[in-house]
Order: C-alpha cells, then structure tokens, then sequence
C-alpha cells in the first residue's frame, strides 16, 4: 500500500523532487506513512488531487457506501450514497466490505486535432476499490483532479449475479439547501430547449419552474429533476457542475432534488417505467463528476469531461473529420417566415435559390451550405408529435437538383451540408440510414445535420413485430444507443453529424470526433420563431456549454423587422425581435465554442453590415488557446481565445440587460509585441430592444506593455468582439 502512494507521488510530472527541496519530501512521506497508518485504522480512504487542494474519502458506513468531497477543507459533497439496485430487489450496496483497494496516478498531455487548445494535460490520482458482501464484488472507481472529481460503477461478470438490468442508481450529491442551482426540467416535453431556471436546489421542481421559467404543469409524466450538466454556486464560493461523461449504452442521469440540499441520480427508465438500463453482462457505468472552481471563470477552463474519455480507438482514422463554417437556406424558414421546408410557391430548398447561397457562400469561402427541406416527407403539418409521414432520406423534391447542385459547389470549392430531419421516428430512419449516407457520399456531402423534433414526453415510438407500440424517453439507453449507431455507422461513411434535439454531450467528441457540434438547448431559433430573452445568452456559457461545442447559430444581423406573419405576405411580424446587437452577435462566435459554426443569416443582410459580415468570415473555429478575462455566472463573460494557426486572438464579450463598462487587461498577449486591434461594439445608444443594429469600429495599433488594458462600453443586451493581429 505505502509502495502505491509513494509510487504515486513519484509519477507526479512536477514531483517532489522537481518543486521542492529533499528535506520537504522526507518529511512528506513520513506523512504519507502517518497517513496510511491511520487510514488502516479508521477505514478511512482518502484521495487527493495532484495539487493536494481538492480531498476526496470513501468510507463504509454500515456496510453502505459513502464518498464526500472537500476543497481546502472547505465541503463541496458531504457524506453522499453509492449503489445502485438490479432486477430481482438486489442491491448491490448493501452489507458491503473493502475488499481490496488500490491506488494510482496518471500524468500525461494530449494533443487534439482540433479543439479549444491545442494540447490538454490529464492529470489525476486515482482509487479502485472493491467492495463486496457475502454473494458478489464490484469496483468503484475514483478519479481526482486539480478541477474535480469523478466516480463510476464496475460490475463485472460473476455467476452470483444473473441478471444486470439496472433498476435504481441511487448515487448522490449532497450539497446544502442554500445552494444556488442554474437548471433545466429533466422528463420534460421539450427535451433541453427550455431557458434556465435559477433557485436554490431543494426548489428545483416542474411547479417552481412552471411558476418562474416556462407553464410546463401539463407534462406530469416523469419526476421533478434537472438534467445535467448541472452549474452551482455554493454558499462557501465555490462553483461547481454535475454532469456525467461517457455515456455508453446507458440511461442518461438527471439529478433529483431529495430536500436539504441532497440531489440523487434518476435514470431516464424504459417504456416499461421501471427498468432504467438494460445490459446483457457487465455494468459500466458512465463516469459521475463534479467540475470544482474557486470562481465562475475557472469553471469555464476545465477540460474534465474530455479527460474522463479516450482516444479514438488505434485502428481509427478520423482524419478527415475538419472543422469549418457554413450557411444555410434555413434563417428565410425558421427566422424570417419568407419560405417553406415543403414544396410550394415560397419553398426554401429550390435548385436556383440554393445556386443563390452557394455563390454568395462560396465567394465568402464557407466550406458548407446547408439545405433543409430538400428531401420527400416535409409537408405543413410534420411536427411534432413523432407521428404522420415518415421523411424520405433518400429522396428529393424535385424542385431541388441534388446532383447539378453539388457539382456546382465542387467546382466553387464548398459543399452541401446534408439534413436529416427524423421527427423523432427512429426506426424509419435507421432503416434509411445507409442507403442515405451512401447517396450523400455520392454527392460529396461531408456533414450532416439530423434533428428529432418530437415535443411529447416519453413519446419515440418503437414498433414490435407484431406493431405493438413502445414509446420511450428521448433520453433513455434506446436513444443513447441510437444516437451512437448513427456516429459509428456515420464514421464508416467519413461523415461528420451534427446533431439537432440530441443527447447531451458527455465528451465521446474525443473518441468520436465525427460528432462534430450538436445543438442541446435553446438555440437562437428560439429568437425566430419566439424569444429566448434577453438573459439567454449569458446562461449558456455556465451551463450548457460546459459539456461541449454547440451548434447555436450564431451571427443574426436583421434583428428586427425581420419576420413575415407567413410566407408570401409581405407583412412584418413588429413584434418579433432577437433580444441581442450585432456586436454581441460577433461576440458569440468566440464566447460559444463550436467547430462547425454557422452564419446563420441571409445574404441580403450581410450585404446590409460588410464589415461586421468581415469579422465572420475571419474568426477562426479551431484554437490553441482560452482565456477567461472575466465573468459572472449568467451576467456576463469575456473569453480570449487564439487562432490555432496564427499568432493572432479574438476576444468576445457579453452582457445580459445591463450594460457594463468592461477593462479588459491585455496581459494574455505578448509584451513588447505590437498588435492591431479592431474593435466592433455597441454605441453609447446602442440597446438590444430599441437599437439593436447600432455597432461602431474602432482600430488601432497597440505595444503591450505589463498594464496594457482597454476600456469598453456594453450596451444592454449587448457585446463586443476583438480581431487581434500581431505585427
Ligand atoms: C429543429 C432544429 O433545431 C432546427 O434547426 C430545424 O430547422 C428544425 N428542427 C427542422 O428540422
Ligand atoms: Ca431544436
């Protein structure tokens, strides 16, 4: 055992012996075996992360299991269960006993080949221990890192155990009542698509949020949980999320609230309302983590989720997996009312509108145009209930020449980004599956967009072969293991998807770098066709953006006036408006990460603002590097962030409904390098709601110097974005 921590102290990459002088050491390890000792006597087992702040103990307390979590000594998870029950009432955490216990770290940096940084270091110490009582044994694994912690489930294949389905995991979070939470409803109509709710977490409910956020009293099917990743800020100060990574054939987790602070996971179950995962053999379960911050900007920063998953597999090539911006015929749908995704007179997908976009997009040097309504089954009534005619995936309108148009875009260099709406008819899209990605490979199409709009809880229908109807969740292990199916069987077509109505991103982007961006919440849609407020965009950043890249759609320049009442008209809906400036709109492609990131307006409005639509055309998708240069949780948040292949940055900043005068210190650049800033921001009377469209241009060349800062103003609602040039 002493051989373990010793050892482990020793792989440190900054070891002891690197860091601090010889004495410091020997008095450690006279520690460490102090340590050790009373660990053996009190049954106490104790982890702590490389940078020795963050102290994770496991104990049995009659025969059940128990972790908690401190940072600095200060509590982030008190006492808190693990275990879970299988089919036939067995718990597996009950009676239990240590069996064996080891201990490990691991130190090691990454290089992804396209990301928010170009290299990410992997440092943890780790704890497996197997419990057992009289009948079986399983592991729990514990990962502890400088940013988190991180537990998950193994049980493995034994002849005490006949059956693996998975009735209850009752792992839980034990944090304190007076905890602030920022939460969406979990077993909820609209999937992620709801705005936050912010409350302490014993209020987190479908009453308190019909009463606050949005009327969803009707949906009384499933409980009152949150889903994950799930942001708090604690009492004490610290900020903390709760999510889960790797979520592989599994039901994915929201987080129950259980009184006096106590969050306990709830699996989404199957159809049959009592089984929650369904496993032939072994139980792996994702890992369960929380991200720990001392503040809202660091919490930004953590890599964990990615950390948590592995490389692709050796035998992999995803090489042809890049990231890029494209276009769409989409905003004249879904924004600006002027089109249809059917065929009629106004319909969007017609073979001389898109030739339209493909010329302003490739001129633009967009590497992708993206078609909805291209394909057989879109008529007015499609939505949203899952039912009705399934879409063809294989078939065109014909109105809408798939094969002139794609060569015409080869030979511009820019290609048509594939759609895929299901509707939520899984089985009718699976069946489709090949034969459509064979077509879209025929045609050079590199990406896909799918989409599974179903707005009914528990409603993804599954047919038997006798027609019997099942419906399950859209977030049960029947769609984590179909939203898998179609990144593996994507991958062997070399196509990258990036889905819309998805499954929450738990880091399988590292693994699966096909899974280029996903959507997962309110997205600028909203703005479109109703209205996300004016205090949206600063929630996503602290909560859904922490799990990944997302597919928001950025870059509406007509933020007013810009809405017909229906296609063909010529009547302004006055009332629609995006609660945001154009400046902020840049700001965006620099605050939300994605790797496949849209201009999501119409030409005619780019034309409207070309030097802004400049600032879109140069800001990057790929970085080397982030700098969170100030924030606060749902309020407002400046990222800097590096071109990953120049030695030039751009800097967003966003503020909800007040504005801010920003000081932005220059210190992540270099001294004594000279840049060029050019600056895009609101004006003095620049106002999401009365002025949206007012933004100014200021540039100038700057030798940075230790205490070289800028001064910016921010309107309400509003933002501003950097292009840094070194010279
Ligand atoms: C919802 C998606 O989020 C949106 O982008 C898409 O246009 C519609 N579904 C239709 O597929
Ligand atoms: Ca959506």
């Amino acid at each position: 055992m002493l051989k373990n921590i010793l050892e482990l102290r020793l792989l440190k990459k900054d070891n002891y012996l690197n860091s601090v002088n010889n004495l410091i050491f020997v008095l450690t390890l006279i520690l460490l075996n102090v340590f050790l000792k009373s660990c053996n006597n009190s049954n106490s087992n104790t982890l702590y992360s490389p940078d020795n702040k963050i102290e994770l103990n496991f104990e049995i307390i009659n025969g059940e299991a128990y972790y908690s979590v401190k940072k600095e000594n200060n509590s982030i998870v008190k006492t808190s269960k693990l275990g879970m029950v299988l089919e036939g009432e067995i718990n597996i955490g009950e009676g239990l006993k240590i069996l064996n216990k080891s201990i490990n770290s691991s130190n090691t940096t990454w290089f992804p080949d396209f990301g928010e940084f170009d290299e990410i270091i992997d440092n943890y110490n780790s704890m497996s221990i197997t419990l057992s009582n009289d009948d079986m044994s399983f592991n729990i694994l514990f990962r502890v890192y400088d940013d988190g912690i991180a537990f998950k489930y193994y049980v493995p294949n034994q002849s005490a155990i006949t059956n693996y389905n998975i009735i209850n995991e009752y792992s839980e979070f034990n944090l304190n009542s007076d905890d602030t939470a920022w939460w969406i409803p979990g077993f909820s109509y609209r999937r992620y698509e709801f705005l936050y709710a912010e409350s302490s977490i014993d209020q987190i409910s479908k009453k308190y949020f019909s009463e606050n956020v949005e009327d969803i009293s009707y949906d009384t099917l499933g409980i009152d949980a949150a889903h994950t990743p799930l942001t708090i800020k604690k009492k004490n100060g610290y900020h903390i999320s709760i999510h889960e990574a790797n979520l592989i054939n599994y039901s994915s987790m929201t987080l129950a609230p259980k009184g006096e602070g106590k969050l306990e996971v709830e699996l989404y179950p199957w159809s049959d309302g009592i089984t929650k995962v369904k496993l032939d053999n072994e139980i792996i379960s994702p890992w369960r983590y929380v991200q720990i911050a001392d503040n809202s900007s660091e919490l930004l920063m953590s890599n964990i989720i990615l950390n948590l998953n592995d490389d692709p597999d050796v035998n992999s090539d995803f090489s042809w997996v890049k990231p890029g911006k494209y276009m769409g015929v989409w905003w004249e749908m879904i924004g600006t009312n002027e089109s249809t995704w059917w065929q009629s007179k106004y319909h969007g997908a017609k073979t001389d509108k898109v030739r339209y976009y493909l010329d302003f997009a490739s001129k633009h040097n967009f590497d992708g145009l993206l078609v909805e309504g291209w394909n057989k089954g879109w008529y007015p009534e499609w939505c949203c209930r899952g039912d009705g005619i399934p879409f063809s995936f294989t078939e065109t309108f014909d109105d809408f020449d798939i094969d002139f148009l794609s060569k015409y875009g080869d030979k511009r260099n820019i290609s048509l980004i594939g759609h895929h709406e299901t509707g939520g008819q899984i089985q009718s899209y699976e069946n489709q599956m090949e034969d459509a990605f064979k077509m879209y490979n025929k045609y050079g199409i590199k990406n896909i967009k799918t989409g599974y709009v179903n707005d009914v809880s528990k409603n993804i229908k599954v047919y038997d072969e006798n027609g019997e109807i099942s419906k399950e969740w859209h977030h049960g292990q029947y769609m984590i293991n179909h939203f898998q199916k179609v990144i593996d069987v994507a991958a062997k077509y070399k196509l990258m998807i990036k889905t819309h109505e998805p499954i929450k991103d738990t880091g399988l982007r590292r693994t699966f770098p096909n899974f280029i961006s996903r959507e997962g919440a309110k997205g600028q849609e909203f703005n479109g066709f109703s209205s996300n407020g004016v205090n949206h965009a600063t929630d996503l950043p602290f909560t859904r953006l922490l799990s990944g890249p997302m597919d928001y759609t950025p870059g509406i320049f007509q933020l007013n006036n810009f809405r017909f009442t229906e296609p063909g008209s010529g009547l302004i809906d006055e009332n629609a408006i995006i609660p945001s400036t154009i400046a902020k709109e840049l700001a965006l492609y620099v605050v939300y990460y994605s790797p496949m990131q849209m201009a999501a307006d119409l030409p005619k409005h780019y034309m409207m603002h070309p030097e802004a639509f400049e600032f879109i055309k140069d800001v990057p998708v790929d970085w080397s590097d982030k700098v969170v240069l100030n924030s606060k949780i749902s309020e407002y948040v400046t990222i800097a962030r590096k071109d990953k292949n120049s030695e030039n940055w751009f800097v967003g900043g966003i503020t909800d409904e007040n504005d801010r005068k920003f000081d932005i210190d220059l210190g992540f650049l270099e001294i004594d390098s000279t840049y060029n800033f050019k600056i895009f921001k609101d004006k003095p009377n620049t106002h999401w709601k009365d002025n949206p469209m007012d933004y100014e241009i200021e540039q100038f060349n700057l030798k940075i110097e230790s205490d070289s800062s800028t001064e910016i103003y921010v309107a309400p609602g509003g933002g501003f974005a950097i292009q840094i040039e070194k010279i």
